[in-house]
């Protein structure tokens, strides 16, 4: 396995691999003015894709990142996604408003919230678990016959966080008893941990048909993702790195990442998309544009939790996901 971790803006590592993206066809979730992925679309506009599928719960999130692309890069087309990862059947009906999209190929997901205040999905689920990862579930489900058809070094690329490292799929109590157990880093970390877990599965399950699958840790990126934190958070992170290193479910101490720009946060998705390095480590979970599978822990490893997460996921969302 690699451990070539290294910080880099986006632009690099465009750069060096970015030509494979002339001509595609990518959509991304979480758009906005100051999103990692609103920041993903800029960087790609430049490696002149064909069509950029913007995606947001509200057209006025995309609409200053549509401007700035038609004017850097009026040849690149855009279109707007309507999608509310919070009610699963807008996300199928997103779905079936991309019937005229023929192929897929780079789906990335990068919306995601962090650490709001209990609350569930229009279906019932812990906020987290239901935005950050059981919505991808059905979207990735949905539009993998896109991405097939998009054939080999096509992409789905699945956002996660270093809070995986603390956290697990509580399989008896997903919802936090009704939120009478409920602690947001906790779910933070249970919907990370099971975006993980995901990824791995699928990346299993699209090896041979050589479909790029893996999960991204962007590091700590200042962003619209700190709204429903204290305002004393940052104050709080600086006590936490001061305090020493993070411990994960096995114990084993972590450093939490330093502070880096929206570019470099997205630079990690964009080697996921396109990398030839490391094609052969689909599932695998990244960090700092490096495979860094060496980073989880046995929860997140054990395949039996992949089957039990992928049977639960099923059963929750109502959506047969058969490969
Ligand atoms: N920033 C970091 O340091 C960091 C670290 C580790 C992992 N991450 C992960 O990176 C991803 C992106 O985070 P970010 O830093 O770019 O945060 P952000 O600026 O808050 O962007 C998140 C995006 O997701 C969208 N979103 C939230 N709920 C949604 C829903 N129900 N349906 C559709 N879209 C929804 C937000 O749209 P609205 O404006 O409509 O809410 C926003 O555009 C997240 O998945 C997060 O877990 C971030």
């Amino acid at each position: 396995m690699s451990h070539n971790q290294q910080v880099l803006r986006s632009e690099v590592v465009l750069e060096k691999h970015g030509k494979s993206l002339a001509g595609k066809t990518v959509l991304i979730t979480g758009v906005s003015d100051d999103s990692i992925a609103g920041e993903l679309a800029l960087q790609l506009a430049s490696a002149n894709p064909k069509l950029l599928i913007l995606s947001a719960r509200a057209e006025s999130k995309v609409a200053g990142i549509q401007e700035k692309i038609i004017s850097s890069n009026p040849n690149v087309q855009t279109r707007f996604l309507n999608m509310d990862l919070s009610d699963l059947s807008a996300v199928r009906k997103a779905v079936d408003d991309l019937s005229d999209v023929l192929h897929i190929d780079h789906l990335v997901c990068v919306a995601g919230i962090m650490f709001p205040p209990y609350n569930k999905t229009k279906d019932g689920f812990e906020s987290q678990l239901g935005v950050n990862y059981l919505a991808n579930f059905v979207l990735v489900k949905l539009l993998l016959p896109k991405v097939r058809a998009a054939g080999p070094s096509s992409s789905i690329v699945i956002m996660a966080s270093s809070m995986a490292r603390q956290g697990k799929v509580h399989f008896d109590d997903v919802n936090f008893s009704n939120g009478e157990t409920y602690d947001p880093m906790v779910a933070y970390g249970q919907s990370n941990a099971a975006r993980v877990m995901f990824v791995k599965r699928l990346g299993e399950k699209l090896k041979d048909e050589q479909i790029r699958v893996f999960s991204v840790d962007p590091g700590a990126v200042q962003s619209g993702l700190q709204r429903h934190c204290p305002p004393e958070f940052l104050d709080q992170v600086a006590e936490w790195k001061k305090a020493g290193p993070m411990v994960d479910m096995d114990g084993n101490t972590f450093e939490i990442p330093p502070w880096t720009s929206t570019s470099e946060g997205a630079a990690t998705v964009i080697t996921g998309m396109v990398d030839p390095a490391i094609s052969g480590y689909n599932g695998s979970y990244l960090n700092q544009n490096a495979v860094s599978d060496h980073e989880l822990h046995s929860h997140i490893n054990d395949t039996n939790n992949w089957t039990r997460l992928w049977e639960l996921s099923e059963n929750l969302t109502q959506q047969n996901f058969s490969l």
